[in-house]
């Protein structure tokens, strides 16, 4: 079958470049790409220098997918994108339909689907899809899974710790791979895209459920605790718990650290204290804005970082000063660092000065807290070759 991808959420590029490292056969057709509410669309600027370079057949996107007309959208067998884990319910409508709240992207992803039929969908969320929303655990995956299940897919997810397969980031994330019921893929029994790609040490079974096939019914109702893997076909759920066969041999954060970062980098003695305070445990009194006192608490967290681990998950706000933000002893001095942009594309696995295309720093660090470990992908992408070789579409 045809190696043809379509990317939406593209950002600076993750799945392409995994993608394009596993095979050259890949061929990403169109790409969307929008920051929201911003005059400069830095990470688009970063996709198109990068792969407009590089040639082949490219289409950029820069504009909000829910104003894309699907009629724009080439024909393609894989669609991607990694998108943002949001309220999924559904309300009914009077004309007898349902309606999902607006803004919401996983619509925009099911109306693209529905129009372009594509074959094969993997797509990435972070791992706390499965138990969404807090008040009714599972209701958002069950809808993104009947959703699929009414436009004839089979799905198989799992989420994965880049960690536990010898990676250097702690970054959980959901992975969901889906095939049509037209695929030679789905006629087969056994589905274990994920196995193959991320070996287990072994599995015990959640259970199995019947998805109800009204949408409306799951938005109002239904509550499931998902295992952190699983499939379904035909509107029939089996989950399990499966714990990862663990790489022990790691990327560590000191393997992929900078021999000497620049002055810019170091922490000034103010900073310090700051992030002494930020990291530390604490208990303290605070006064919320409507004057209501509160006890605040916190454990602390390793500082500086650990350096014979792999870093911990890197998140958007990493260029400013936040509890969460990496601080490291510099390999040459010892003194106490920021991490360098470069230290933050090599944390997921992109190249070098991947994102030095004209943006401010700042953003060159929020670029990566929102992408993904380029490496999971190359893995998948290995798989999905082999899955195509076989592939007739029917
Ligand atoms: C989780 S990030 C995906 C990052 C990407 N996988 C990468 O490797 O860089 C989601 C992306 O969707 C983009 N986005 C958010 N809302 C959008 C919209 N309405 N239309 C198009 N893109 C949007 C964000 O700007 C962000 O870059």
């Amino acid at each position: 079958m045809e190696k043809t991808i379509v990317e939406l959420f593209a950002g600076v590029g993750g799945f392409r470049l995994g993608f394009e490292r596993a095979s050259k056969d890949w061929q990403t057709v169109w790409a969307n790409q929008w920051e929201p509410g911003k005059k400069n669309q830095y990470a688009f600027d970063c996709y198109k220098y990068h792969f407009e370079k590089f040639g082949g057949i490219n289409q950029f996107s820069n504009m909000d997918i829910s104003s894309v007309d699907v009629k724009n959208i080439p024909k393609h067998t894989l669609l991607v994108g990694g998108f943002p884990c949001q309220d999924y319910s559904v309300a009914g409508t009077n004309a007898k339909g349902i309606e999902g709240k607006k803004g919401v992207l996983w619509w925009e992803i099911k109306r693209i689907i529905e129009a372009k039929r594509p074959p094969f969908i993997l797509l990435e969320n972070v791992d706390r899809l499965i138990k969404s929303p807090a008040k009714q655990r599972g209701r958002d995956f069950a809808i993104m899974l009947e959703c699929l299940n009414q436009l004839g897919y089979g799905v198989e997810w799992r989420i994965i710790n880049a960690e536990e397969y010898g990676l250097q980031q702690r970054r959980r994330r959901i992975f969901i791979f889906a095939y049509s019921k037209n695929t030679k893929y789905y006629q087969q029994s056994n589905h274990d895209f994920f196995e193959k790609c991320f070996p287990i040490k072994s599995s015990e079974t959640v259970s199995t459920i019947v998805l109800p096939s009204n949408l409306l019914e799951i938005s109002n109702k239904f509550s499931f605790l998902f295992g952190n893997s699983g499939k379904m076909l035909n509107g029939l759920i089996s989950t399990c718990r499966v714990y990862a066969d663990i790489c022990t041999k790691n990327i560590t954060l000191s393997d992929i650290m900078i021999d000497k970062a620049e002055k810019e980098y170091f922490l000034t003695p103010e900073l310090l204290e700051k992030f002494k305070y930020m990291k530390g445990a604490k208990r303290e009194e605070r006064t919320a804005t409507s004057g209501f006192k509160y006890f605040f608490s916190e454990g602390s967290i390793p500082f500086p970082d650990i350096l014979d681990r792999p870093a911990r998950t890197m998140l958007t706000s990493e260029g400013s000063n936040n509890r969460s933000t990496h601080i490291v002893a510099d390999k040459t001095t010892g003194e106490l660092r920021k991490l360098t942009p470069i230290e933050c594309e090599r944390i997921n696995g992109f190249p070098d000065n991947w994102t030095d295309t004209g943006m401010p720093k700042n953003f060159r660090y929020f670029c990566m807290g929102n992408a993904l470990v380029v490496d999971l992908i190359e893995i998948m992408a290995k798989e999905i070759n082999k899955i195509f070789e076989q592939e007739i579409y029917i």
